[in-house]
């Protein structure tokens, strides 16, 4: 994902090639049964070719997860970890944890120098940012417990990608000319051509994935237990990583209960910690609930400062309170509550920015603050805006959203040999330092400090939505720290301004998240809003964009599969 930053100077000038900048569709895929929606249309098309032979969401969820880890090497992944939230046709609903662990040797300070400064890119690229990889594992667990269909069946087209090859976009050819790839020679040598690029429209063949694909179909827990996690480790320590056998023999899948809230008359289902995703937006969503969003317009200046409001009070609460559940109790109840949110609109002001600095928790909430004074002083963390997700809906009304991640574009960068998967540096989701600002000037509690074993905190933000008990949306996207915003400006594009799914995703986003006190805007704003939002007191950080909207929409009347993949990107839904 490219996010390029402009000056503001610049503003007007992005303001006015905005139209063009992003070629978006105009309207939502239709289909009458089922639909996939992914970063990469040979993905969606692995999973519609699952419910095409009688799987269901599931199978078509695990079969596109394989094959972007082919197609769309850049975050689609074996070597990464994710979030699975399933709401089944019978309401039930479920949230498998594949998020990467800490290793066993990994300790608080790991990445800082013996002066206690970070060293840099230390979290970032090379073996000792590698997390303990969840996605094959989660899986192969989503498939065995929701799923209809064998694996072999289920992976036989991400084997097919990885084997036979598939035609790189100019975006893909692009992504691959990556410095920090060429550092690795096994990566140099499978996604760079040991220095002669692929061009747009080339085949990239992976045939040693093809060969861990092919292992994986028939035992996945050789990822873990058997050979194949020898082999990891192995590898990983001789590059100086602190992953084990033991490490990955530990590993184990979380099913955890959904984030649940309402706004308006719609129920909103999301992500729970270790992600911050369901919280943050079901927080903002609350204390936004309190205005007529509607009678204001989309895009209108006070609608967004309203909005940017409600963000940057819940990305407050996200630094003080978020981090694995299993090692930092989450005042969870708390900061989704209505009451909590009707104390913080109170401190909002319809006519001017807060200023984050000054930011005060609702004085009525003396839990919160309480538990808040109990924590050592705010951590920093770095948070790439990288990651893919893909959202489906089969036939009966199953419907799945995943979002997974290697962090980074192309992860740590490390390829293991003979193995051909890229590994992820997850470890740079966990907060490396104290009370030091990041590139992204994002702030996180000791909730989020690195620990042996733990999970660090996300923003992947996988969401379902119900209108009248029935499904309605299904939503997700990448962007780091932006993924929370961009699913609510989504969510809210549909059910506040009464957009179709595509209309939402292609509209203009806005972001913002407590620290660094700007409000960011992407291209297509318009400048009468972006000159209403500077009067207010908002300082803007115009952006051309961020993102990728894998969103599905089910129509309430006709029950049509509504497909919508992100203008920002080259995803395609397919349905039928
Ligand atoms: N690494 C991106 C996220 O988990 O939010």
């Amino acid at each position: 994902m490219r996010s390029h930053r402009h000056s503001v100077i610049l503003l007007l000038l992005v303001c006015l090639l905005a139209s063009s900048a992003l070629a978006a569709p105009m309207h939502p895929v239709h289909a009458p049964h089922a639909m996939v929606a992914s970063v990469h249309e040979l993905a969606s098309r692995a999973g519609i070719e699952m419910m095409q032979a009688g799987g269901n969401a599931i199978d078509a969820a695990v079969a596109t997860g394989f094959a972007l880890a082919v197609v769309h090497p850049q975050a689609g992944n074996i070597g990464g970890g994710g979030f699975m939230l399933i709401r089944m046709a019978d309401s039930t609903t479920h949230f498998i944890d594949f998020r990467e662990k800490a290793p066993a040797a990994a300790t608080a300070n790991m990445y800082l120098d013996s002066s206690g400064n970070v060293i840099e890119n230390a979290s970032l690229v090379g073996y000792k940012a590698i997390g303990v990889p969840g996605s094959v594992a989660g899986l192969a667990y989503a498939l065995k417990t929701y799923g209809k269909l064998a694996l072999p069946q289920v992976m036989a087209p991400a084997i097919k990608l990885a084997r036979d090859g598939y035609p790189l976009a100019w975006e893909d050819a692009e992504d691959l000319r990556d410095n920090d790839l060429a550092k690795f020679p096994e990566s140099r040598r499978i996604f760079q051509r040991n220095g002669s690029y692929f061009q747009q429209g080339e085949i990239l063949r992976q045939p040693e994935l093809a060969r861990t694909l092919e292992r994986i179909a028939k035992n996945p827990d050789e990822f873990y237990h058997g050979l194949m996690a020898r082999e990891i480790a192995t590898a990983v320590q001789k590059g100086g990583g602190l992953i084990t056998a033991d490490d990955l023999a530990q590993y184990a899948v979380k099913e955890r209960k959904p984030i649940r809230g309402t706004y308006r008359e719609y129920d909103v289902i999301s992500a729970p910690p270790p992600s911050s995703g369901g919280i943050a937006l079901i927080e903002a969503l609350n204390i936004l609930e309190g205005y007529e969003l509607a009678k204001f317009g989309n895009r209108s200046a006070e609608a967004v400062h309203l909005t940017a409001e409600a963000f940057r009070r819940a990305f407050f609460d996200r630094a003080e309170f978020l981090g694995d559940p299993d090692f930092a109790t989450i005042p969870v109840a708390q900061l989704i509550g209505k009451r909590y949110a009707a104390g913080w609109r109170e401190t909002i002001d319809p006519a001017h920015a807060s200023t984050s600095k000054d930011l005060q928790r609702p004085a009525v909430f003396n839990e919160l603050e309480r538990y808040a004074r109990t924590h050592a002083p705010t951590t920093t963390i770095r948070e790439p805006e990288n990651t893919t997700h893909y959202s489906v809906v089969d036939g009966s009304g199953n419907a799945v959203a995943v979002t997974t991640t290697l962090n980074d574009t192309l992860g740590s960068r490390v390829t293991l040999e003979g193995l051909g998967f890229l590994l992820n540096d997850e470890m740079d989701d966990f907060s490396s330092k104290q009370g030091v600002p990041n590139a992204y000037g994002l702030i996180q509690g000791p909730a989020n400090a690195i620990g042996p074993g733990k999970r660090p905190l996300s923003a992947m933000t996988p969401t379902v939505v119900l209108k009248d008990g029935k499904l309605f949306l299904v939503l997700g996207s990448p962007g780091g720290p932006t993924i929370i915003t961009t699913v609510a400006n989504i969510l809210m594009g549909v059910v506040d301004f009464g957009l179709d799914i595509q209309e939402s995703v292609n509209a203009p986003r806005f972001h913002h998240q407590w620290l660094p006190d700007e409000l960011r805007l992407e291209a297509g704003m318009s400048p009468d809003t972006v000159k209403l939002l500077q009067n207010k007191g908002h300082k803007i950080q115009m952006e051309h964009s961020w993102g990728d909207g894998e969103c599905i929409a089910v129509d309430p009347k006709t029950s049509e599969r509504l497909g919508a993949s992100d203008g920002r990107n080259n995803g395609k839904p397919v349905g039928f």
